[in-house]
C-alpha cells in the first residue's frame, strides 16, 4: 500500500513537471475553447487556497482536539483533488491565450511545486501522526504553504499588474519593498507621475513582464518606446500618428480597442495626458507638459480639518427646523465638517435662506445648492464658507458675475456650474483659482472653454 502510494506520487510529479516542456508556453495562442474552460481558473483557485490554509490551523488546533487532526487529513486530500483541476485550468488558460513570460513561468512552476508538496504531505503525514519522522511532514507542509504564497503572488501580478499590492501603499513602505517604487525611478517627470501609473494600472497585465501581447511591453519607458510586433507605438511629437493613442481612442466596440477584453478603459483625463505627453516629445524626464495643468495628487495637502461644532448642535437642529434645509455631518468626526443639503426644499431655498447659514459657515465643507433659487447674490455668503471643498450650483440662476469672490476659498476643489447662465467671460475668474480641480460647465455658454480642461483635458 505504502509503496504503491509513493509510486503514484512520483509518477504524478514527473507528469506535472514535464508538462511545461511538452506543451510549451511560447506566446502562441491555441484556441478559444481552451480559454473558455481556462477562465474558470480564477474562480476555482480560491477553493484549494482556502483548504490548504486550513490544514496547519487544524493540525495546530488538533493538538488539543483529536477530531480536528483527523479532519486535517481529509481537508488535505480535498485540497489536492481541487488543486489539480485548478492547475489544469490555469494551464489551459495560459496555453489557450498564448500567455508567456517570466511571471507566467514562475506562476506555473510555483503551482507544480505546490501540487507535488500537497501529494508529499498526504503520503508522509501518517508517519508523523504515528510519532515517527517528526520533521518530514511539517517541512513538506511549510514548503507547500510557501509555494502557495509565492504562486498566489505571481498569479496576482498576472491579473492585476506587478504593482497591484503596493500601488497604494504609504510612500515610506513602498520605499522598503524592492521593485515597488519602480514608478518613482523617473522621479518627478510627467512620465513617471502620470503616464507610467496609467499604463501600469490598465495595460501592463497584458503588456508587461508576465505577458507581452503583440510583443508589446508597456511597463518601462524603454519598452514603451521600443514598440510591439508592428513597430513603434509612440511617435514623439505626433500623437495622431502614434498607435498607442490610436488604440485607446477607437470606438469601444472595435476589436482593436485597448485595453482589450472589456477591461476598464482609460478615462478622458488619462487619454488627454497621453496625447499631450506624446505631443510634447514623449520625454522620460520632462517634468511638465504644455497644456496640461494637473496638481501632483500626492503633493496635494489633505483637506483642512474644521473646528468642533458639537456645541452648536442644538442650535443647528432648531434652525434646520425653520428652514427645511439640513446640515448633515460628513462623519462621526466633527473635524470632517458638515454638508449643507437642500434637496427637499430646493425651490423655496434662496439667497436669504442661505444667508441664515452664515453662522455655521466655517463648519460647512460641501454645499448642495443645485436647482435651488440662489442667485449671484449668494457669492457674498458663500465666500464666508471658508472650509468649503465642494459647491453644487448646477441648474441655478447664477450668471457667474461675482464668481471671483470664491477665490478666497482655498479648500474648494469641486465646482459644478452645469446648466447655469455662466458665460465664457464670467468663468474667466476661475482661472485664478488653481486649487479648483474639477469644474463642470456642461450645458452652459462657457462649455468647451479652457477651464473645463482641468477635469477633462
Ligand atoms: C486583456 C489584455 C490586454 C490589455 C489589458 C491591453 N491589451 Fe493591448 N493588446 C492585447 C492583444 C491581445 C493585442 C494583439 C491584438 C491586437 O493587436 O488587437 C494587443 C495589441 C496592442 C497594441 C498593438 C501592438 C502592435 O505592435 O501591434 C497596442 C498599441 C496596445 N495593445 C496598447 C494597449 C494599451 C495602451 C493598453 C492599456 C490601455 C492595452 N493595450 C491593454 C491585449 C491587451
Amino acid at each position: 500500500m505504502k509503496r504503491s502510494a509513493w509510486a503514484w506520487v512520483v509518477a504524478a510529479s514527473v507528469a506535472l513537471a514535464a508538462l511545461p516542456f511538452v506543451l510549451r508556453l511560447d506566446g502562441r495562442a491555441h484556441g478559444d475553447s481552451l480559454q473558455f474552460l481556462g477562465r474558470f481558473h480564477p474562480t476555482l483557485l480560491h477553493l484549494p487556497i482556502g483548504l490548504i490554509v486550513l490544514v496547519p490551523v487544524l493540525e495546530i488546533a488538533g493538538a488539543k482536539r483529536a477530531a480536528l487532526r483527523e479532519a486535517a487529513d481529509f481537508v488535505l486530500r480535498v485540497a489536492l483533488v481541487l488543486a489539480l483541476p485548478t492547475f489544469a485550468l490555469g494551464y489551459m488558460l495560459a496555453y489557450g491565450a498564448g500567455d508567456a513570460g517570466g511571471t507566467v513561468t514562475r506562476h506555473v512552476w510555483g503551482a507544480v511545486v505546490l501540487c507535488i508538496g500537497l501529494m508529499l504531505c498526504i503520503v508522509v503525514r501518517p508517519a508523523w501522526v504515528a510519532g515517527e519522522k517528526k520533521m518530514v511532514y511539517p517541512a513538506s507542509l511549510s514548503v507547500s504553504l510557501l509555494a502557495l504564497l509565492w504562486t498566489g503572488h505571481q498569479g496576482g501580478s498576472i491579473t492585476h499588474g506587478s504593482g497591484y499590492l503596493t500601488q497604494y501603499a504609504p510612500r515610506p513602505l513602498r520605499m522598503l519593498i524592492p521593485g515597488a517604487s519602480a514608478e518613482d525611478a523617473g522621479g518627478n517627470s510627467f512620465y513617471a507621475l502620470h503616464i507610467h501609473p496609467t499604463l501600469d494600472a490598465k495595460c501592463v497585465s497584458c503588456h508587461g513582464s508576465g505577458s507581452a501581447k503583440a510583443g508589446l511591453r508597456l511597463d518601462t519607458y524603454d519598452d514603451l518606446m521600443k514598440g510591439g510586433k508592428d513597430g513603434t507605438v509612440v511617435v514623439a511629437g505626433k500623437p495622431e500618428a502614434s498607435m498607442l493613442l490610436a488604440r485607446v481612442t477607437l470606438q469601444p466596440g472595435d476589436p482593436h480597442f485597448m485595453p482589450a477584453e472589456g477591461r476598464t478603459p482609460l478615462t478622458s483625463e488619462e487619454i488627454g495626458w497621453i496625447r499631450a505627453w506624446i505631443g510634447a516629445g514623449a520625454s522620460a524626464t520632462a517634468t511638465s507638459v504644455p497644456g496640461v495643468k494637473i496638481a501632483n495628487v500626492e503633493a496635494e495637502p489633505p483637506p483642512q480639518p474644521v473646528g468642533d461644532y458639537s456645541a452648536l448642535v442644538p442650535e443647528i437642529a432648531q434652525m434646520q427646523h425653520g428652514l427645511g434645509a439640513k446640515l448633515v455631518p460628513v462623519s462621526a468626526k466633527a473635524s470632517d465638517g458638515m454638508i449643507l443639503r437642500t434637496v427637499d426644499v430646493s425651490s423655496s431655498f434662496g439667497d436669504a435662506q442661505l444667508a441664515e447659514f452664515k453662522k455655521f459657515a466655517p463648519y460647512i465643507v460641501e454645499a448642495e445648492l443645485g436647482r435651488t433659487a440662489v442667485t449671484d447674490a449668494s457669492f457674498d455668503t458663500l465666500k464666508t464658507f471658508t472650509h468649503l471643498r465642494a459647491l453644487h450650483l448646477e441648474g441655478t440662476a447664477v450668471t457667474g458675475s461675482g464668481l471671483s469672490k470664491l477665490s478666497s476659498l482655498t479648500q474648494l476643489r469641486y465646482l459644478n456650474l452645469s446648466g447655469t447662465k455662466v458665460t465664457a467671460q464670467s468663468v474667466e475668474a476661475l482661472k485664478k483659482m488653481p486649487q479648483l480641480r474639477h469644474v463642470y460647465l456642461f450645458n452652459t455658454a462657457a462649455e468647451g472653454d479652457g477651464t473645463t480642461a482641468r477635469s477633462t483635458p
